[in-house]
């Protein structure tokens, strides 16, 4: 029997490189060896987008950019939160086992905070939210970016307080974490991340490209433009690229431009493939996925129900 496999994306604004190293290509390029469930995450994304239209936008770019990826949805379970109302109903049974003190050790959310993001108690709570949306499937393995390692152990000890409390219910889930590209930089230096608005964008056209990669911040006190660099290790081998920094040491305009060109050739036709990809054809993936997702969630809910004594 194949492992299951749970992951999920914010639709909260356009998707950059920092999601396609740190999540769409690991997805990808795993996604068959186990059972997938690849989760749009839009009741999360609520905690920083409050605009219906670009939500809407945003829901069709996450499934689109998996398609485009070449992800066959006959081979994974690809849906939408909001479409399966088990997890808003999982995650306040969690808020009802954790502590306050517990959830304030959440890095992700102090980030945030710090950065001017308004500090709700939807975005206090989403660790349990997104405890929910792993545990609700048995999920064994997480793939996510380094930033995300906290969430998955919240999961966990939300199936542990559960367990403890009401008997075994939940599987503990692991979180997969690609070390070499455990966290994808921005054009700052700092994790790159709608949020911080300091992204290269996954489906740029070449001029949003050139523009974002121009604006890589550079300080002259080093060997090389470390920014720079750090990204285009990501295109390059660190030997394909030795010769390069090296002929071109001060020359952070040559490098940059470098850099606009090798993101340009991968991007270009993955861009064309996404063109090609329907709002129709999303729809009908969404709701294939929705289907297949809430006979698992709701017969796992059946059982959450009977423990905790509310089914009478
Ligand atoms: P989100 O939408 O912020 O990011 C989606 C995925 O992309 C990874 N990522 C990065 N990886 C490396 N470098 C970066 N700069 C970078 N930026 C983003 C994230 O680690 C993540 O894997 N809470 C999740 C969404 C979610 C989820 C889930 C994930 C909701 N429920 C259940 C897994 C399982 C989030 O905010 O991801």
């Amino acid at each position: 029997m194949k492992k299951r496999l749970f992951t999920g994306l914010q639709p909260s604004g356009q998707l950059h490189l920092g999601n396609y190293f740190g999540a769409l290509k690991p997805f990808a390029d795993t996604y068959q060896e186990y059972e997938s469930f690849l989760m749009v995450a839009d009741y999360h994304s609520l905690t920083s987008l409050k605009n219906p239209t670009e939500l809407r936008a945003n829901v069709v770019e996450v499934v689109r950019a998996y398609l485009a990826l070449g992800v066959e949805p006959s081979k994974a379970v690809i849906f939408k939160q909001s479409d399966v109302q088990e997890h808003t109903e999982l995650a306040w049974i969690f808020e009802t086992l954790v502590t306050v003190p517990f959830l304030m050790q959440a890095h992700a959310y102090k980030d945030k905070v710090a950065k001017g993001i308004e500090p709700t108690a939807g975005l206090f709570n989403y660790p349990m939210l997104m405890a929910a949306d792993i545990l609700l499937y048995d999920t064994d393995v997480v793939p996510v970016g380094g930033d995300q390692r906290q969430h998955v152990e919240y999961a966990r000890e939300a199936a542990n307080k559960f367990n403890l409390s009401f008997g075994q219910t939940f599987t503990e889930p692991t979180e997969k974490i690609l070390e070499n590209v455990a966290i994808v930089p921005g054009v700052d230096g700092q994790k790159m991340s709608k949020s911080y608005k300091n992204t290269i964008p996954l489906f740029g056209f070449k001029e949003e490209i050139t523009a974002a990669v121009m604006s890589i911040v550079t300080d002259s006190s080093g060997e090389r433009p470390e920014n720079v660099y750090a990204i285009h290790k990501l295109f390059k081998s660190e030997t394909e690229l030795a010769s390069l920094y090296e002929n071109n040491r001060g020359n952070y305009k040559v490098l940059k431009e470098a850099l606009a060109e090798d993101i340009e050739a991968f991007v270009a036709p993955k861009r064309n493939k996404r063109e090609s990809i329907s709002v129709e054809d999303v729809k009908r993936v969404l709701a294939e996925g929705r289907e297949k997702a809430h006979t698992i969630a709701a017969s796992k809910m059946a059982d959450v129900r009977q423990k905790i004594g509310v089914s009478l």
